[in-house]
């Protein structure tokens, strides 16, 4: 972990690229043990960053991206938005941490911020999906007051996910 603490800040459309990278780079390792080869091998960044020059571009006062930056690079991010179950809910998406700085509280920060967004902002709750074997990303989410809603064992595409309410 460098020694230089990471700041947090909105993501401005300009960062699209470094979010697709990032996102990928951590679909690509981080989610290798929990999901299939498959998945992990027909991915594409060009959708990646399609996906992320749209959602930045078109951000508004209740969708907001915030990033991690060390050094001024780009190493997480997290988005919170509506699209809970309900038009009061925040929905949390987009959580990711460099691989290589996992576990040195980069998420933490991230989490710490989305929630003061949510709460800021006024929605009742929130709410997130999780594939069902990424224990780690699920200690992570129980440690920062999220519970367990839902179980879809047959989840996306074939993929056990679950859900995460928090509020
Ligand atoms: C989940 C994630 C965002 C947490 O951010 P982080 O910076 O690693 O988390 P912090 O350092 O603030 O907190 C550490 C806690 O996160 C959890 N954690 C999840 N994945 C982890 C990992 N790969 N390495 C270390 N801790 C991890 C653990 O609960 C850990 O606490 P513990 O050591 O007491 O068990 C990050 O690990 C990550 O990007 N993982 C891969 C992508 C992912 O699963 N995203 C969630 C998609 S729904």
């Amino acid at each position: 972990m460098p020694e230089e603490s990471p700041t947090i800040r909105i993501a401005t459309p300009d960062d699209y690229e470094s979010v697709a990278q990032l996102i990928f780079r951590s679909h690509t390792i981080s989610f290798a043990p929990f999901a299939s080869e498959e998945w992990v091998s027909t991915r594409d960044l060009e959708a990646y960053r399609s996906r992320w020059q749209e959602t930045l571009a078109n951000a508004g006062a209740d969708d907001t991206t915030y990033v991690a930056l060390i050094d001024g690079e780009i190493v997480g991010s997290v988005r919170v938005a509506p699209g809970g179950s309900t038009e009061f809910d925040a929905q949390l998406t987009g959580m990711h941490v460099e691989p290589d700085l996992t576990g040195h509280g980069v998420g933490g920060l991230l989490m710490a911020r989305a929630l003061e967004f949510i709460s800021e902002r006024g929605f009742e709750g929130g709410e997130l999906g999780v594939i069902a074997g990424n224990t780690g990303a699920r200690r992570f989410y129980e440690a920062h007051g999220w519970t367990l809603v839902r179980e879809m064992p047959n989840g996306i595409e074939g993929v056990p996910v679950v859900n995460y309410k928090l509020g």
